[in-house]
């Protein structure tokens, strides 16, 4: 049976080969949330993104990691942040051998990246507040009052 060592914990867990990380960490008392996430967290399915660990030893040893795992990980929404390879959610990892695992890991913000969402949303609030003022004066001008 595969090995999964918890480095910062300081333990190790045998799992059956094909294990869920997220479920055999929490099955052994091992938290992999940092703070208030232990309770707000999707429950491993894959779309809250509180659950990252580093997979420090053996990344060849579990499945690869999808699309929407990189997308998750890289940051859904104005904050982006930078993905090392081996970052994984452990909820998405399926451990086929021994492997060393870095829980709750640091997690660094993508300067440029964050500031290139920044300016595409304020454009399209931009063009949204024009719609929506034309809408109004639309609207106005239909039912007479302009
Ligand atoms: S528990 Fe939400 S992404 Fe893993």
């Amino acid at each position: 049976m595969p090995v999964v060592k918890f480095e910062r914990e300081g333990r190790s867990i045998e799992v059956p080969k094909g294990a869920n990380l997220r479920k055999s960490a929490l099955k052994a008392g091992i938290n992999v949330y940092k703070g208030i996430n232990q309770i707000l967290n999707c429950q491993g399915h894959g779309l809250c993104g509180t659950c990252r660990v580093e997979i420090i030893q053996g990344d060849k040893n579990v499945n690869s990691k999808t699309p929407m795992e990189e997308w998750v990980l890289k940051g859904k929404f104005l904050i982006a942040h930078k993905v090392k390879p081996n970052l994984r959610l452990s909820c998405q990892v399926k451990v086929d051998d021994d492997i060393v695992v870095l829980t709750m890991p640091e997690y660094e913000i993508d300067k440029e990246e964050t500031i290139e969402r920044v300016k595409i949303f304020a454009v399209v609030t931009l063009f949204a507040l024009l719609f929506l003022v034309g809408l109004a004066f639309i609207v106005l001008d239909f039912i007479g009052k302009l």
